[in-house]
């Protein structure tokens, strides 16, 4: 009978030589559901790749001089080699520069458009570079882009149009049928409400204004627009549309696709309504899980505050890395990254109870019985106990491992090693040492001891691959049928003589104060290397003629009133000095126009004016705002006459 199979992908990264720990998240946890599926006998398909096109590549490498596929290829080689670094066992990495891809992705194209679902028309309105993302101008925040705050630029061009509109009502119909499509629970609530039910628009799959993309064969003026070129790789991997479609028959639909939650909107909405126009089945499953996050942000790349991953695997080895990021996050939540708790989780869960564990056992078996234990055995009172719990580790994984429940799986795992150092404590195998005639009791204990190390080291496989081997080493046994799954089902498969061999410490304590500041260190020295080796960041600081070209001055709100149909606006009439000025501000949501007579504000004085909803803007007023959507204006510290300086 053929093997039944499973196929998981991550999203496919853009290429950036700063993959940071945010990054290896989606992929470890995607490694880890991969190999847990191998190990219950799945034939398993296990892709990634990288998201090579768009103009953001086109701009960054033209800026470095080089052309984009030069550029890619490098960043490729070094990704690949994190992905080795971190144990990542993908079956597949795909490039959307691949030929296979290429070619896969003009004929998804054509033959959309050739059955009415794409057609071309004109495309008006905002675009973010940086985000690669359209906006019309009710979605713009203040005028910028809601998703990255930054400056959009105005396009109009012509463009091919997906008719993403025509699958509103089928992709409700198909999320309500499927309570398990879209998970967790919540973001399925948010496609509904916030997405699919206020309506779609048609989608923007071409463009013209940039070459470094996959040409639309028929129309080469043109290129395919990121999400359509992006989101294929999960077929045209499986050979879609290719002279073999073997792996296609075979794989699709993929049982799970993993994104972070940002990109759910794109997998749950975009990619089933390409999906249903191709007329090929949905994914099973798109799980959105949360961010990392540090210091209250998201952690990104542009924020500046990313942790290198390799820092971390040269210091601690990829298990430790792969099992705090497993462990501390509850999969689908936010969650922060903080090197104080990765440096604690290590001593307490890894040294202290598992190293310790496995140190403690072997040493005993070394002591007692010169590292080989006898066949007489005799059991204690204690025994059932441990067993039970065992089974119910078990069973409790394989339930929670269904539904990508990773932290609850190792807390589990956990629980299990505590029971065993407990076990410890309740048999004082110290004590029965003393009293010769308690040697066979004094075995047994050792053996579960030692079955209880295996069937854990079996356990934790898919979280932690290189430490298993490294557990079977000193226990004296070999992988095959003693390590499969099935084996761990029923108790005592352990070989009765085995004979032990002392090895090194699994995970050696770390003293906190001290690692803190050198990890600290580490961390900073990475981040300037990277940022010298690809000169990013380096418009990160601006020089003092730079803010000295800003002309900040105080004024004082004379008038104030709310803009009509704008949420945001509020309009004032601002006296700086001898001049009224009038300014337009998104600061309606925080500040009444009552609230704003009287006050002193900052001005930028010198910025061009423009027209924000067809009012003439002449300056802005600065506010502080915060990541929990809170905002304050900003003002002096003292009374002080309007017109003042700022410097
Ligand atoms: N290229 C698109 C995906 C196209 S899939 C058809 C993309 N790439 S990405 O490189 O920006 O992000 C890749 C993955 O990394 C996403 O799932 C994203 O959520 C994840 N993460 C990036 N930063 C993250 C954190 N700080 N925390 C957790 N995951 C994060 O999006």
């Amino acid at each position: 009978m053929s093997k039944k199979t499973f196929y998981i992908t991550t999203p496919i990264y853009y290429p950036s030589d700063k993959l940071h720990i945010g990054h290896s998240y989606t992929t470890v946890a995607a490694d880890a559901m991969a190999r847990y599926k191998r190990l219950r006998g799945y034939d398993v398909k296990f892709l990634t790749g990288t998201d090579e096109h768009g103009q953001k590549i086109e701009r960054i490498a033209k800026q470095n001089g080089i052309n984009p596929k030069e550029y890619v290829d490098n960043i490729v080689t070094w990704i690949k080699k994190l992905w080795k670094l971190m144990d990542i066992s993908y079956d597949t990495f795909i490039r959307t520069t691949d030929d296979y891809h290429v070619k896969s992705v003009q004929k998804i194209f054509k033959k959309l458009y050739d059955n009415g679902d794409i057609y071309k028309s004109t495309y008006e309105g905002w675009y973010c570079t940086p985000c690669e993302t359209f906006f019309t101008e009710r979605q713009l925040n203040d005028g910028k882009c809601p998703d990255c705050g930054r400056e959009v630029e105005k396009i109009k061009e012509e463009s091919y149009f997906f008719k993403l509109s025509k699958y509103q009502d089928k992709l409700i119909q198909h999320i309500e049928n499927n309570p398990d499509f879209i998970q967790p629970q919540a973001r399925q609530n948010e496609m509904i409400n916030n997405f699919l039910k206020p309506g779609l628009e048609d989608l923007c799959v071409s463009r013209t204004s940039f070459k470094w993309g996959i040409p639309v064969e028929f129309d080469p003026d043109h290129v395919v627009y990121v999400w359509v070129d992006a989101l294929s790789n999960y077929i045209t991997a499986l050979g879609y549309l290719s002279d073999n479609e073997e792996e296609y028959k075979k794989y699709w639909p993929a049982d799970v696709h993993l994104v972070g939650k940002e990109i759910v909107r794109f997998h749950t909405i975009i990619w089933p309504a390409i999906l249903m126009a191709l007329g090929e089945p949905l994914p099973k499953k798109v799980f959105g899980h949360g961010w990392l996050i540090i210091d209250g942000g998201k952690m990104s790349k542009s924020k500046g505050n990313v942790v290198d991953p390799k820092v971390l695997v040269d210091r601690y080895g990829s298990d430790a890395v792969r099992y705090f990021l497993l462990r501390e996050v509850a999969f689908g939540q936010d969650g922060n990254f903080n090197n104080e708790a990765l440096i604690q989780r290590i001593n307490s869960d890894l040294a202290n109870d598992f190293g310790n564990l496995l140190s403690r056992t072997v040493a005993m078996i070394n002591k007692y019985f010169d590292g080989q234990l006898p066949e007489d055995k005799v059991s204690t009172d204690f025994d059932e106990n441990l067993k039970k719990t065992v089974t119910e580790t078990i069973s409790k994984m394989e339930e929670y491992m269904e539904k990508l429940l990773f932290s609850d799986s190792l807390t589990e795992i956990w629980n299990l090693i505590r029971r065993a150092n407990k076990y410890i404590d309740e048999t004082q195998p110290w004590i029965l040492a003393k009293d010769e005639s308690k040697k066979a009791e004094l075995a047994n204990v050792l053996y579960n001891l030692g079955e209880v190390l295996r069937i854990v080291s079996i356990l934790i496989q898919p979280f932690m691959p290189s430490t298993s081997p490294k557990v079977w080493e000193q226990l004296g046994i070999k992988e095959g049928d003693l390590t499969s799954w099935d084996s761990i089902k029923e108790w005592g498969k352990l070989p009765n003589n085995i004979s032990v061999n002392k090895g090194e410490i699994l995970f050696p304590r770390i003293d906190l104060k001290v690692e803190l500041e050198k990890l600290e260190e580490a961390q900073k020295k990475a981040q300037e290397e990277s940022v010298a080796k690809t000169g990013e960041n380096k418009d990160q600081y601006i020089s003092i003629d730079d803010f000295a070209k800003v002309e900040l001055k105080v004024g004082e709100v004379l008038k104030c009133e709310k803009v009509e149909k704008a949420d945001k606006l509020l309009k004032s009439q601002i006296k700086i000095g001898n001049e009224v000025r009038q300014i337009v501000s998104g600061i309606a949501q925080y500040y009444s126009p009552e609230e704003m007579v009287g006050k002193k504000v900052i001005v930028v004085c010198n910025l061009k004016p423009v027209k924000l909803r067809g009012i003439l803007s002449e300056g802005m007023i600065l506010a502080a705002s915060d990541d929990n959507g809170n905002m304050v204006l900003v003002s002096t510290d003292k009374d002080i006459e309007s017109g003042a300086k700022v410097e």
